[in-house]
């Protein structure tokens, strides 16, 4: 299954007559399996481009195709968004069977799946409590085995970790590459964070400042699975730095106006 995002455009209009163009000419591919990061500054149309490909969101022209499908009953994409999104009248179990729900699977199914990903995120021990009874980062290992146990062909992820302190943040992006090593689902990952960038994906597509285009897309040919302290390595810092590079430009020219 691949995603081609082709000429994706999206100019935003109030009642008004007021035009705000976010993105233009969006051309991008989320290859099978792939954990593909895009970054850019704030507001150059991140959550835009993620809102378009999870169909919460219509262009105002070009497309998102979803090649190869084989199986049309399981849900094209789920999204685990900044906020902590959870329902929270339901238990950690509960929220994390809503999307095996839906779908009308059996209970003792439902069950299994959901023991399944309590078990991958490190919840054991916590299913029957509610969302304001957890810390932060407990409530996205939810929103991410909740996103899982839908079972989508594209996980989405809009800055999840954003919210986090520094020190939850960097186990919570370990975590998310050791959860990403046992699916293998393909991730289209968004973030501003240029390390976070680096550390998770296969790829980076660096998004310009708004309207967002694609920049340059750059290949991150480290290891997997990706440990700790790879952010200590030559090259990690490389990748980052020519990142910067990209994003930098974009900043200085924005100072500049
Ligand atoms: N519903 C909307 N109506 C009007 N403008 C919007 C809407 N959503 C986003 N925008 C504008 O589009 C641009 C991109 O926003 P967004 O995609 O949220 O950026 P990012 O996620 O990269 O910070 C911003 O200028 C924002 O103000
Ligand atoms: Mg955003």
């Amino acid at each position: 299954m691949r995603v081609v995002i082709e000429h994706v455009c999206k100019t935003f209009e109030d009642g008004s007559g007021g035009k705000t163009e976010a993105l233009r000419d969006i051309n991008l591919t989320n290859e099978e399996n792939e954990f593909l990061v895009v970054v850019g500054p704030s507001g150059c149309g991140k959550s835009t481009l993620l809102n378009i490909v999870a169909g919460l969101l219509p262009a105002t022209s070009g497309k998102v195709i979803f090649e190869g499908i084989p199986d049309l009953s399981k849900p094209f994409t789920s999204v685990v968004f900044q906020e902590f999104a959870l329902f929270p009248w339901r238990t950690v179990e509960k929220n994390i069977m809503y999307g095996p729900e839906e779908r009308g699977l059996p209970k003792n199914e439902r069950e299994d799946i959901a023991r399944h990903f309590i078990d991958m995120v490190g919840l054991k021990g916590f299913e029957k409590r509610y969302p304001h009874q957890l810390s932060g980062g407990m409530k996205q290992r939810v929103s991410i085995a909740r996103a899982l146990a839908n079972d989508p062909w594209l996980l989405l992820m809009d800055e999840p970790f954003s919210a986090l302190d520094a020190q939850t943040r960097t186990i919570m992006q370990g975590e998310l590459s050791q959860i990403y090593e046992k699916t293998h689902k393909s991730v289209l990952y968004i973030t501003h964070n240029i390390q976070e960038a680096v550390f998770l994906g296969d790829r980076v597509a660096v998004l310009s400042r708004r309207p967002g285009r694609v920049e340059s897309v750059i290949s991150i040919d480290l290891p997997r699975p990706r440990e700790e302290n790879i952010v200590l390595a030559p090259e990690f810092l490389s990748y980052a730095e020519e990142i910067w590079g990209h994003i930098r430009d974009q900043a200085k020219s924005a100072l500049s106006e």
